[in-house]
């Protein structure tokens, strides 16, 4: 068939074999470039590549971290150090707090001007990544970088500056993506932009055992953000795609070495399980040929805008609402969730059952590791759930395209 396909001067071959299946938007991948340039050292000794990276800019780098974690844990004077061998100059901009704001990002912009420093380097988790990336594109930005980038959702067309990554909180996959995530807390929004592959960081250095050191609440949370940038992007279309294959195998390991982690913090094995699925679940090339879903993190996004509440557990408070509600429209792909990635019994048993089942597994895994299962544990309170649904952006790549009705039935019922 394939032969058959290429061959044909009837327009373009994708076009071709629709037509021939008869079955529009169920032929697996379309025409795409694909290009990951974020170069990753993994593993215990990762760090000391970190000299060999600095190397390559030049003599000013900012420095940015979140509040007192790495000074605790020992990150930030290893850090330093290697910074001071390789004789740069350090401008400190520390205060990076999750869920970073846009005054925050006008406070970066100003030193990396003022400095006109070559280098952002972010030592911490997705928000001092993602805010390091926000820097990059805003600081020679002439006009409100959040106008231009999270309002009008424009590219970049001014200068960047690098950005390196030191990560110490697994969860987003922003250590090898061009997502980056800003709250504008006056105007009750947090978007994230996803920049291209000229704003993903230039290198990023993963050390499972920095995040030894992580809250369990902050850890679990982690583990969520990850499953469900997974199903984000498992539950859409139709077709067979090679995807779907590889995120249930990135299901089952994280679901494994979750239990690991809980149990004891410290497994390396897990953790370092844990941080490779992260990098892979939201590094982009799962996505490849897909159309994608996104509504709980759209959902989340708009609870965080209201309540500051940490981004994993604003997924996993909306999530089993949501699954619940679109299951009778993506059935097919809930019972291979079921049956693939939970290992439920299918003899016997209609595909609803089957599918219930699977999604009741879930729920009892979410629990297990210790989730925020509740909107109102994150503070969320009825006079906010029309505003919530209403900074909700909808999105048309999963089953069921929600409307305003929708949102809000979804956030109640995760209220219950
Ligand atoms: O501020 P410090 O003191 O460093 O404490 C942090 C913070 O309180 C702490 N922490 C980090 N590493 C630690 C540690 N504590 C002890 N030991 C360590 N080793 O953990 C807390 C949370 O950190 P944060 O960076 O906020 O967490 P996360 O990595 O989950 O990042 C969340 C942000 O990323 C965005 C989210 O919306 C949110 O703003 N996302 C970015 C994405 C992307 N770039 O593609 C996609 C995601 O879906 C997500 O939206
Ligand atoms: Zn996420």
């Amino acid at each position: 068939m394939c032969a058959e396909l290429l061959k044909s001067d009837k327009g373009s071959w994708i076009e071709h074999a629709l037509q021939k299946s008869g079955k529009e938007g169920k032929i697996m991948l379309g025409n795409f470039q694909y290009c990951n340039p974020t170069k990753l050292y993994f593993g215990e000794q990762s760090l000391t590549f970190l000299k060999e990276e600095l190397q390559k800019y030049g003599p000013k780098v900012q420095l940015s971290y979140g509040r007192d974690s790495i000074k605790k844990n020992g990150i930030y004077d290893q850090v330093m150090e290697l910074l001071k061998e390789a004789g740069k100059t350090v401008f400190e901009d520390p205060g990076v707090m999750p869920n970073p704001t846009v005054e925050k990002l006008y406070e970066g912009c100003k030193i990396a001007r003022e400095n006109e420093v070559d280098l952002i380097l972010a030592v911490g988790g997705g928000s001092v990544c993602d805010y390091a990336k926000a820097v990059s594109v805003s600081a020679y930005c002439e006009e409100d970088p959040w106008e231009k980038y999270y309002d009008r959702m424009e590219e970049v067309d001014n200068r960047i500056i690098p950005v390196g990554c030191v990560l110490t909180m697994v969860g987003t996959g922003s250590e090898m993506n061009g997502g980056s995530v800003i709250t504008n807390s006056e105007r009750k929004r947090k978007i994230g932009h996803v920049f291209g592959e000229n704003v993903f960081p230039k290198f990023s250095i993963l050390n499972p055992v920095f995040t030894y050191t992580l809250p369990k609440y902050q850890m679990v949370a982690g583990i969520y953000d990850i499953f469900n940038h997974i199903t984000e992007q498992y539950f859409s279309g139709e077709d067979d795609n090679t995807s779907d294959y590889v995120m249930e195998g990135l299901m089952k390991s994280l679901i494994h070495s979750s239990r690991i982690a809980v149990a004891d913090p410290m497994d390396y094995e897990a953790r370092s399980n844990i941080m490779w699925t992260a990098t892979w679940a939201l590094n982009t090339m799962v996505e490849q040929g897909k159309t994608t879903d996104w509504m709980v993190h759209m959902i989340g996004q708009s609870v965080g805008a209201y309540t500051d509440a940490t981004h994993g557990m604003t997924l996993a408070a909306v999530s089993m609402a949501y699954y619940r509600y679109i299951c009778p429209y993506g059935l097919q792909k809930f019972v291979r969730f079921a049956e693939n990635v939970w290992g439920i019994q299918v003899e016997g048993k209609s595909k609803e059952q089957i599918a219930k089942e699977g999604l009741a597994s879930m729920e009892s895994w979410m629990r297990e590791i210790g989730l925020v299962m509740n909107l109102r544990e994150l503070g969320v309170t009825e006079e906010m759930i029309e505003g919530i649904a209403e900074g909700t952006f909808v999105m048309d790549g999963g089953y069921k395209i929600l409307s305003h009705e929708e949102i809000v039935d979804i956030l109640r019922k995760s209220m219950e």
